[in-house]
């Protein structure tokens, strides 16, 4: 017989919660030290105590992931497509000149991570999910511009809301920034914190215009959309086909390359990765959505570019019926609900 989870849930009001750091029990920890890694353990302290000189906090030697654990119907634990986070890692790791955290390992921290803290998995219609955010971080003694000695692995998680405050499939609104995320042979297409501490200015000054986030366009010629402050963006064209950005300095979200098959396969959309000029094509955009982990599908109502509002939906309109099918379908395949036809959930078990 398989085991089952016993311990009871917290007392929490799931529907009810946002995107926000809430400290659970338990947290993976490995150590990287003479070329090695340790086993890795399960510690309840949520600080982390580095030396005053660690790399990770003068010159962004870190990087992170994000992924949720959601319940399915009967009760099994899923993560969504873990295995990319894992790659993702990995290839920040070698750009940062950090250690690679290996896929077995990676995943293992997560899912004693998420084990361990069963009791703050949201339930099964719920609307909410437990977030996971893994990091990697270069620590120990450093004064100049070189790598950690020593880094420290970590996987810690949080019960989770919506990223945009209401609910489901929240209509959210972007302003094109003036700022550049990231240059193209840049760090753009890597999840590592140097690229978000330079978007933090750019998402308060769209916050200041009344959007949700910032919509940054490419750095080279300010034409082409890369992406949001913490998404990818979608698009599909009134001609019929499902477009998203060809360009290399977008982080190669896990959420938008599902998004693209499912258009695909499911939809029987054609889909093109492709440079998207803004200006020229936004009349020929009929819906537009920000993904990812956290945003998972925010359609895009408006956005704020050249000094002005484009909407895409009249007043109060909710999601066009292409994201709104999309993302009934990654929401079922993430939450069990669907089958899973392409293999993409992992069940994490007792
Ligand atoms: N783009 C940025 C800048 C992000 O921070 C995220 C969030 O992880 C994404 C895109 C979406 O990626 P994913 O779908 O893998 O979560
Ligand atoms: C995610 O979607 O997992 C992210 O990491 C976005 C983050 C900025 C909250």
């Amino acid at each position: 017989m398989t085991q089952q989870f016993t311990t009871p849930k917290k007392d929490l009001n799931w529907a009810e919660l946002g995107f926000q750091y809430r400290p659970t029990e338990f947290r993976f920890r490995a150590l990287h030290r003479n070329g090695q890694w340790s086993d890795g353990e399960l510690i309840t302290d949520n600080m982390i105590s580095v030396h005053e000189g660690a790399p990770a906090l003068h010159y962004a030697q870190q990087c992170f992931e994000g992924l949720k654990a959601q319940t399915a119907p009967d009760g099994r634990v899923l993560l969504f497509r873990p295995e990319l986070n894992a790659e993702r890692m990995r290839q920040a790791a070698e750009r940062l000149l950090m250690p690679q955290v290996p896929e077995a390992l990676f995943i293992r921290g997560v899912e004693e991570a998420v084990r361990a803290n069963y009791a703050w998995i949201p339930p099964h219609g719920s609307g909410a999910a437990l977030y996971i955010r893994p990091m990697l971080i270069g620590v120990g003694e450093n004064l100049g511009l070189k790598t950690a000695k020593e880094f420290e692995f970590r996987v810690f998680v949080s019960p989770v809301g919506p990223y945009y405050k209401s609910a489901g499939l929240a209509v959210i609104s972007l302003a094109v920034s003036d700022l550049d995320r990231a240059a193209p042979a840049g760090t753009g297409n890597y999840k590592i914190g140097a690229n978000y501490a330079g978007g933090l200015l750019a998402t308060r000054l769209a916050q200041e215009l009344g959007a949700n986030e910032a919509l940054f366009l490419d750095a080279r010629e300010r034409r082409y959309i890369d992406e949001a402050g913490s998404a990818n963006i979608v698009v599909a064209m009134r001609d019929g086909s499902f477009v998203t950005p060809g360009s290399n300095a977008v982080l190669p979200s896990v959420t938008r390359r599902s998004i693209m098959t499912l258009a695909e396969q499911e939809l029987g959309m054609k889909i093109e990765q492709r440079a998207i000029d803004l200006r020229k094509e936004i009349d020929q955009f009929e819906e537009v959505a920000a993904c990812g982990t956290a945003a998972v599908i925010s359609p895009v109502g408006k956005i704020y570019i050249d000094g002005q509002w484009h909407s895409f939906y009249g007043e109060g309109e909710q999601a066009g019926p292409v994201m709104q099918k999309l993302y009934n379908l990654l929401v079922g395949i993430q939450r069990g609900e669907l089958e899973d036809k392409f293999g993409w959930t992992h069940e994490v078990k007792a």
